[in-house]
């Protein structure tokens, strides 16, 4: 409890954070997705709940339980992401994508289970999801204080800097996701949280020892964004 005391600095202020993979269903019983763990965005909803905020986490499909004073809103599909990001999303102060969005999703999903057919080699249509990050970032009225997550296995700062200004973020945490001990999967990361200004490197740790860091210094750009 004391710590609730020691970090307040994003107390009064709203924050909504993405989460976890999502899940693009191909037939009833099957769908594409990613082996996101959903721990950094966990991890960050209780850094950011513990730093005096009030967290909206919207999740995909992940085997976490939901920080205290948290509420989640589950989701599994890229365009259902976007639309609960998106409900009250003007009433909020700052948003974090962490989710791995799925960046293409079937064409369409077929009614009935597909069957095998005798060719081969099959082939799957598949249609880009919405970016919402890149949604949220563009908002004429109402946008937060917005961050993106860039997962990267080469060139990771470079990669990321391009995402910051295509995306028009106002910072990206850059995440090599090549060493398996910082991986998608793992408890421990370590990431660079970088800005039009500069870069901070965060050396690898827990991802909730990480999380309550970049939500310090996120706070931070934040505040003084609108001072
Ligand atoms: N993101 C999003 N919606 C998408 C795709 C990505 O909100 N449809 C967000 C992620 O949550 C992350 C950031 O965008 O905060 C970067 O995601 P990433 O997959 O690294 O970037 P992409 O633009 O999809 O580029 P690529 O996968 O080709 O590297
Ligand atoms: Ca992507």
């Amino acid at each position: 409890a004391a710590e609730q005391f020691e970090h307040t600095v994003l107390s009064g202020k709203r924050v909504v954070i993405t989460a976890g993979p999502t899940r693009e269903p191909l037939d009833p019983v099957r769908y594409i997705s990613n082996h996101s763990s959903g721990k950094m965005g966990y991890a960050l909803a209780e850094a950011a709940a513990d730093a005096g905020a009030s967290v909206k986490l919207v999740s995909g499909p992940v085997m976490l339980p939901v920080p205290p004073r948290v509420e989640c809103v589950q989701v599994e599909t890229a365009e259902e992401m976007l639309a609960a990001t998106l409900d009250g999303i003007e009433a909020c102060d700052l948003f974090i994508a962490a989710a791995a969005v799925a960046d293409y999703r079937p064409v369409a999903i077929a009614e009935h289970k597909i069957k095998k057919g005798s060719e081969e080699i099959m082939e799957l249509r598949l249609v880009k999801n919405p970016d919402i990050v890149a949604t949220v970032a563009g908002l004429e009225t109402g946008r937060p204080f917005t961050v993106g997550f860039a997962a990267e296995t080469r060139d990771v700062i470079d990669y990321a800097r391009s995402k910051l200004a295509r995306k028009r973020l106002d910072l990206i945490v850059a995440n090599d996701v090549s060493n398996p001990e910082i991986g998608f999967n793992s408890d421990d990361n370590a990431v660079t949280l970088v800005s039009a200004e500069g870069e901070t490197g965060l050396p690898q740790t827990s991802k909730r020892q990480l999380a309550r860091q970049l939500i310090e210094q996120i706070a931070q750009h934040y505040l003084k964004s609108t001072s």
